[in-house]
This record gives C-alpha cells, sequence and structure tokens, in this order.
C-alpha cells in the first residue's frame, strides 16, 4: 500500500494500516513530514475540538462525514495522545491545543508510523501513476513503486510554500472523478479601497463582533489588518461567504437598543463616548465620534433618533469584501474531490478500485477549531482499516 502525502491524514491512514500488518510506504515531496501540523494554531496545533459533530463540516454531501466522525471520535484521538503523555491545553471550550509545541503532536504521529512498520520516504517527486489491472505503478525520481492499494493524502491547495499542490485533484480527475470547485477558506478578507484607508487606522485593533453571511453569524473576536479584516469570526464566516455578498458586521453584538436608550435614563450627565469606550477599543471609539460628534456630549441631551441611528451604526458596521487574502494564507481548501463518488465506508474510489481519498483533498471542510485536524484523523484511520 502507498500513501502519498505524509501530512496529518496520511500518517493517521498509514499507522493504522501497517498496525495490520499491511506493508505500507509513505511518500512525500517535502523534505518533512507535517509541515502544516508544524505550522498550526500559531505553532501549538489545535488538534482536536471535543465537540466535533457533522455539523461543523461543510461539504455538497453533508452526510459525508458523519460515519467517520462517529467511528474516529476527537475522544479516540486524545485517548491517542494520552498514551503517549502528551501535555496540551483547552483554551476555547472544546479546543485542545498542545501545551509546549506542535513538534510534539508530530513526534507522535511519528512514532506511530515507526512502531506501525510503516516506511516514510520525503524528497520523493511523482512523475507519474498508471492503474493497471489490480496493480499500480508509481513513478518517482526515487524509482517506481508498485502498490495493491493508493491512498492520496495530499491536503489542499492553501500555503504552497509548505507544499501544497493540486496533485490529489489531478489523480482524482485522471480516474474521471468529479472535482467540485475548489476557494480558499478560513483566510482574512480584504476590502474594496475606499473602505481600506478607512479600515487601515484601525489595524492592530481586535474586537468582539458577530459577524453574518448566507445567514450563519460567528459571534468571535475580529482583527482589523491593513488589507481588510482577520480574526475567528472572519476566518470562520469565510467558509460561509459567498464572493460579492457584502457581510454584515455588529461591532456592538451584546449590545440592544434597549441598553442605549437606558445609558441615557441612567447616567443623563455622562456622555455616549463615555459608554462607548468601556465596550471598545479607543481608536474605534474615535472612528464612531466623527461619524457622531454629538457622542461627547451629555447622554440627557440626545434625542431618541440620534441613539436609534447610532445602534444601527453600529449593529452594521458592514464590510465589502473584494476578495481573501486567498491560498497564501488560508488554512484550508472549500470544495475537492466530490464525495459522492467515495466510499464514506472505506474511502474507496467508485471509479478506480484500489484508490482512496482522504482528508482535505476530499470535499469535506470543517470550522475553524480543531475540526479540520479531527477530519484528517477520523477519515485516515477509517480509510487505514480498508485498505
Ligand atoms: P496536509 O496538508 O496535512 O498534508 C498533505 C501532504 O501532502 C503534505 O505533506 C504535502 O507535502 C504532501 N503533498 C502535496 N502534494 C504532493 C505531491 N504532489 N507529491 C507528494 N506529496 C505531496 N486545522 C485544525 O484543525 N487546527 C488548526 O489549528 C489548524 N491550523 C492551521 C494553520 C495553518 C496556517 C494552515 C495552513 C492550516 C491549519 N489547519 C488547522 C488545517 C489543517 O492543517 C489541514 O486541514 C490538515 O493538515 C489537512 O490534512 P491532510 O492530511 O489532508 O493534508
Amino acid at each position: 500500500m502507498i500513501v502519498i502525502g505524509a501530512g496529518a491524514s496520511g500518517l493517521m491512514c498509514a499507522a493504522t494500516a501497517g498496525y495490520r500488518g499491511k506493508k505500507v510506504v509513505v511518500l512525500d515531496h517535502a523534505n518533512r513530514a507535517g509541515k502544516k501540523i508544524l505550522m498550526s494554531g500559531g505553532g501549538r496545533c489545535n488538534f482536536t475540538n471535543m465537540d466535533a459533530a457533522p455539523k461543523h463540516f461543510l461539504s455538497d454531501n453533508p452526510h459525508f462525514c458523519i460515519s467517520a466522525l462517529r467511528r474516529f471520535s476527537s475522544q479516540d484521538f486524545v485517548d491517542l495522545v494520552d498514551r503517549h503523555g502528551l501535555d496540551y491545553v483547552e483554551k476555547t471550550p472544546g479546543q485542545l491545543f498542545c501545551e509546549h509545541s506542535a513538534k510534539d503532536l508530530l513526534d507522535i504521529l511519528l512514532t506511530e508510523l515507526e512502531w506501525s512498520g510503516a516506511e516514510l520516504r520525503l524528497n520523493t517527486k511523482i512523475h507519474n501513476i498508471d492503474f493497471q489491472d489490480g496493480q499500480t505503478v508509481i513513478k518517482t525520481n526515487q524509482g517506481d513503486f508498485t502498490c495493491e492499494s493508493l491512498v492520496v493524502a495530499t491536503g489542499g491547495l492553501s500555503i504552497p510554500t509548505m507544499g501544497a499542490t493540486g496533485f490529489g485533484y489531478d489523480i482524482a480527475k485522471q480516474v474521471g472523478h468529479n472535482i467540485l470547485p475548489t476557494r480558499a477558506s478560513l483566510v482574512p478578507i480584504t476590502v474594496q479601497p475606499d473602505r481600506k484607508a478607512q479600515l487601515a487606522e484601525l489595524s492592530g485593533i481586535a474586537c468582539e463582533i458577530s459577524a453574518t453571511a448566507s445567514g450563519v453569524t460567528f459571534q468571535e473576536p475580529m482583527l482589523f489588518t491593513h488589507r481588510g479584516v482577520s480574526g475567528p469570526s472572519i476566518l470562520q464566516i469565510t467558509n460561509f461567504w459567498q464572493p460579492g455578498e457584502t457581510l454584515n458586521i455588529n461591532i456592538a453584538p451584546t449590545l440592544s437598543l434597549d441598553d442605549l436608550l437606558d445609558v441615557r435614563q441612567s447616567t443623563p450627565k455622562k456622555s455616549y463616548e463615555g459608554f462607548l469606550s468601556n465596550l471598545l477599543p479607543k481608536r474605534l471609539v474615535e472612528l464612531i465620534k466623527a461619524e457622531f460628534p454629538w457622542l461627547t456630549e451629555r447622554s440627557a441631551q440626545t434625542s431618541n433618533e440620534q441613539i436609534d441611528n447610532l445602534f444601527h451604526y453600529l449593529a452594521n458596521f458592514d464590510i465589502a469584501p473584494n476578495g481573501t487574502e486567498g491560498y497564501r494564507t488560508a488554512e484550508v481548501t472549500l470544495g475537492g474531490v466530490n464525495t459522492n463518488e467515495v466510499s464514506s465506508k472505506t474511502f474507496e474510489s467508485q471509479k478506480q478500485p484500489g484508490l482512496y481519498f482522504i482528508g482535505e483533498v476530499l470535499d469535506v471542510t470543517g470550522w475553524l477549531g480543531g475540526y479540520n485536524f479531527q477530519w484528517a484523523w477520523a477519515s485516515g484511520f477509517c480509510a487505514g482499516q480498508y485498505v
């Protein structure tokens, strides 16, 4: 059996199959295994989410992920890292990160790989794959490999400098699979030039907002950048935002109109500027003040209409993206190999016997928060049981 891709799903699949007594070789063109694991989670890898459920995944076929997520849960992965004594922390509820370094997690996967008897071949450039009757021949710069089962675990297109390629899609197309349109996701958003200058003044500021697109809302921090906006709420919403759609941003999502009206009632001698300063970063309040100069006045002097206007301004700090930062900084790729043409039980292609697709190369994309690695572990483990 050959696995192409020594990333999260490929390493998991190879070790699982190796323990079953399969003769496994993992090929990767990179000079190091698991580069994305190392760079993930700010170097500490958010390796799973204890709340991982099918509702946290996007796919043209939403049922596809259910079986694997059930057969290999986040608790199963935690049990694995516990056996190796990994130190980890739960940052935001459910999100588990390595306490020290993502390298600790990669070391566990490489140890498992070694114990399972699987072989890892790095710096291996694949020239050609020839599907013959009952076997597959892979021509590489390290010579030819022949296998009965070929697992494609080449991931998505994000961060090409880390070794990402569309090779998995090419293999899929070679045997007649459909590739659903791919797009960079979990990615910072860039804004139209007119808004860019305004937002650039806020660059570096973070605040809790709610972002809504295509009827889906995330309430998490947002970060203003030189090019537009980023931070968890923005990365999350890019899984749902459609190009051309305006993002609804509420910069005071916990505030109701009644709360704002109450300010005038309860603190008539104080200004709305003072009230907002307790709620929002100073530079953002300055920007709002430029729109509403009356904010500096005593709140007793403000009219219902002014308060209403302020409320609507805060709740509709909308942004018309002109795009995203693309694969250069994206965490994942939306779309990929059509899961309607792959078995959700074995991960075998319905077009080519003996060919398997796992991980991000498939049209399965998780939310931000450890879900994408959980998909890699689950799909890798399940395929590893059948190859
Ligand atoms: P993965 O990308 O891990 O591995 C693919 C492998 O295939 C690579 O080793 C590559 O070199 C190899 N390959 C590609 N083309 C090849 C070719 N032509 N020939 C040979 N080998 C080839 N997720 C999460 O759950 N929590 C997190 O904290 C983060 N953080 C994060 C940060 C950043 C910056 C990024 C870019 C991504 C994340 N992710 C994440 C997403 C997560 O990294 C991703 O979903 C998984 O790594 C996908 O695992 P795969 O095994 O499918 O691909």
